[in-house]
Parts: structure tokens; C-alpha cells; sequence
């Protein structure tokens, strides 16, 4: 593995990859010596400051990219010339070309493409996909999935639009993009919410309308007074039963295992019943998921190309209601 980005995730995918058997970093590649020097030493490999060059002279196999979201794109390109599969943080990248560009490339090259929308991974929302798919709720009758959070304060790119596309793209689509995962593709969006003096769209309530006939509610905020715990929740309610799902970190995400996490289930009876879940770290599973498929030269399956491209459609028709005030079809 290279670790291209060694701020705060590049640190996390880290972590995970030490737990694991079969991936070992190779190199570390990140513009600020001190950044990159402190994790490949971490790592116990190299550290890199321009791409090129440690993919011309590291061992790698992957790239997995953790720079900001507005250099993904010039380093899975980068990845891809050198034949390197491609794991990616989300957001993937702020404009459908641009994905397409990407897809393009790793296809050309022969390579995996996926891309970490974690939530996918995380214990209460996989044990809520495989009720959903068990069939345990019945016909969905609503479903909603939020998230609050103080702005993220270690980095200042942050902060500008066409660098992180807001907490629209920043935050809000790992809601979107667990919907989709539930529900399938998206057909009409309406959206309302608050841009920021800068541009971004920091506080957004979007209604989905799927192909299957299914509604629900998504809820981003990423601007949230100073001293909000990160908090999220996830609500299904279906003919038979229903799950309410809710975690409030310590303080902010980083501080997950502080966090106040419950998930309950309802319709069996008077009272609710809560559901008791191996809280295994979401980063590792999703990378673990990866690394397996990679590995075996099979095609990674919890996310494809595809998915994550509808996703980026869904948030850009979200930010086309933002702006227009209009329902918009997809
Ligand atoms: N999956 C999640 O839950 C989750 C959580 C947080 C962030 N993210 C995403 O992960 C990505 C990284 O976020 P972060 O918080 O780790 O950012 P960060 O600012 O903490 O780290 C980015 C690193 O990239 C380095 N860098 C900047 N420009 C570079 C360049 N041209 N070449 C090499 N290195 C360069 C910086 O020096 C820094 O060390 C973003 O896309 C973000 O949206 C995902």
C-alpha cells in the first residue's frame, strides 16, 4: 500500500492496516515533511513528497488516496498510468467529468476503483441493511438518516467550496449514499438549507424519492454550534418494525469510542428491544473488504463505480434544489 495524504485519515487507514495480515505500507507520500515523515515512520517505510517518484521507485500495489477531495482526482489518474489499483476517500471527487475521468482511467489501466463511503461499514447500519434485506421491517413506510457536526477544525481546506464541495458533499453524502445503498437509485430530490458566506451548503434537509417507491429524509449539518458532539441517527420505520438508531460522541468523531451508541427495535410487543452489536471499527471492515477483493483479483462488491457514481448525481441534483428551490428529477 502507499498512503498518499497523511493527515487525518491517512492516519486512520493506518491504524487499520496494522491490524491486518494482508496489506503492509510501502510508502507514505505527502507535501509536508513533518506530516509525511511521522507517519512513514508509523508505518516503518519511506516518505515521498511528489507521487511520481514513489510510485517509480516504492514496491505498491494500491494507492489509497487521503489527500484533500480536490486532489483525488490528479492522483488516481496518477495511480492509474502506473497500473496501481485505486481506494479513494469520499467524496470521490465534486463533478460527474470528473468522475468519469477517474472510472475512465482505472478501467483503461485494469484496476479496482473503490471508494470509502464508510457508513456502508459502520456495525448499526450493516445490521440495519441485513434486517432490511431479511425483510424484518416489511413495506418501508419512511426512513431517515442525519448528521451534525461542528466543522472540522485540523485542516482549512476545508472551509472552501471547490476544495471540499461544503458539507454537502463533505458530510451529507454518507446519508445519501446509505440510502442508496438500501433503497437503490434515486428518483426525485427536494432540498432546503442554508449556504455559507463562503459558498457552502453547511446546513441541508433533502427528501429522496426512489425508483422503488421508497421516501426518506436526509439530514447534514456540518456547522454546528462550537461544543456539538458529533451526533447521528438513523430511523426506519416499516409496516412491521421499526429501528432507531442514534450515536452522541464524547466530543467530536474523533473521539468515537467515548460515544453514547444505542440502537433499538420496535413492533415485537409493548416495549422496544435493544439490539446488542460487535462494535468493530467501520474503517477497518471497509478497508479489510478492499484489500480481500484486491487480493483475490475479484471485483469489490460492497461499492462499485456505479453506486458511487449515482451518489454524485444525487448530490448535485441536492445542490441543484439548493439552488433552485425545485423538485429535481434524476
Ligand atoms: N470517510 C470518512 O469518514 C472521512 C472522514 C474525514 C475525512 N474524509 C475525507 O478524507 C480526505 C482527507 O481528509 P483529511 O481530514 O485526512 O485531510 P487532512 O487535511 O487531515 O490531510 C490531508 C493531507 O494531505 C496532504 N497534502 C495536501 N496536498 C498534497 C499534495 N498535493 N500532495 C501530497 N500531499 C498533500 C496534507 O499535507 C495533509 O497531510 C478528504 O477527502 C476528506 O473529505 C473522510
Amino acid at each position: 500500500m502507499a498512503i498518499v495524504g497523511a493527515g487525518f485519515m491517512g492516519q486512520t487507514h493506518l491504524a487499520a492496516y496494522k491490524t491486518m495480515g494482508n496489506a503492509r505500507v510501502s510508502a507514505v507520500c505527502d507535501l509536508n515533511e513533518q506530516q509525511g515523515r511521522a507517519l512513514a515512520q508509523q508505518a516503518g517505510c519511506s516518505w515521498f513528497s511528489n507521487g511520481e517518484e514513489m510510485l517509480r521507485q516504492a514496491q505498491v500495489d494500491v494507492v489509497d488516496i487521503c489527500l484533500p477531495t480536490f486532489l483525488h482526482e490528479e492522483y488516481a489518474l496518477l495511480a492509474a498510468a502506473h497500473k496501481k489499483h485505486i481506494l479513494c476517500e469520499k467524496p470521490v471527487t465534486l463533478t460527474l467529468e470528473a468522475f468519469d475521468r477517474m472510472a475512465a482511467a482505472a478501467r483503461q489501466a485494469g484496476v479496482q476503483f473503490a471508494v470509502g463511503q464508510a457508513v456502508r461499514f459502520w456495525p448499526e447500519y450493516v445490521k440495519a441493511r441485513e434486517l432490511y434485506q431479511a425483510g424484518e421491517f416489511g413495506a418501508i413506510k419512511y426512513a431517515r438518516a442525519s448528521r451534525l457536526s461542528v466543522h472540522p477544525q485540523w485542516s482549512e481546506w476545508y472551509r472552501r467550496p471547490e476544495n471540499s464541495g461544503g458539507g454537502l458533499f463533505d458530510l451529507h453524502l454518507h446519508d445519501v449514499d446509505y440510502l442508496c445503498s438500501l433503497f437503490g437509485r434515486v428518483k426525485t430530490v427536494y432540498a432546503v438549507g442554508q449556504k455559507n458566506q463562503l459558498g457552502c451548503w453547511n446546513h441541508v434537509a433533502s427528501s429522496l424519492r426512489f425508483e422503488n417507491g421508497v421516501c426518506a429524509v436526509a439530514e447534514g449539518i456540518i456547522e454546528m454550534p462550537s461544543g456539538f458532539p458529533f451526533t447521528m441517527e438513523l430511523n426506519i420505520v416499516g409496516e412491521q418494525r421499526g429501528m432507531c438508531y442514534r450515536m452522541q460522541a464524547g466530543r467530536n468523531l474523533e473521539d468515537v469510542s467515548s460515544a453514547v451508541r444505542e440502537s433499538w427495535l420496535y413492533g415485537d410487543g409493548e416495549q422496544g428491544r435493544q439490539l446488542e452489536l460487535e462494535l468493530y471499527d467501520a474503517y477497518t471492515r471497509e478497508l479489510t473488504h478492499f484489500i480481500d477483493h484486491i487480493e483475490a483479483g475479484t471485483p469489490i462488491t460492497a461499492i462499485t463505480p456505479d453506486e458511487v457514481r449515482h451518489v454524485l448525481q444525487v448530490i448535485l441534483a441536492i445542490r441543484q434544489s439548493l439552488e433552485s428551490g425545485e423538485t429535481v428529477r434524476l
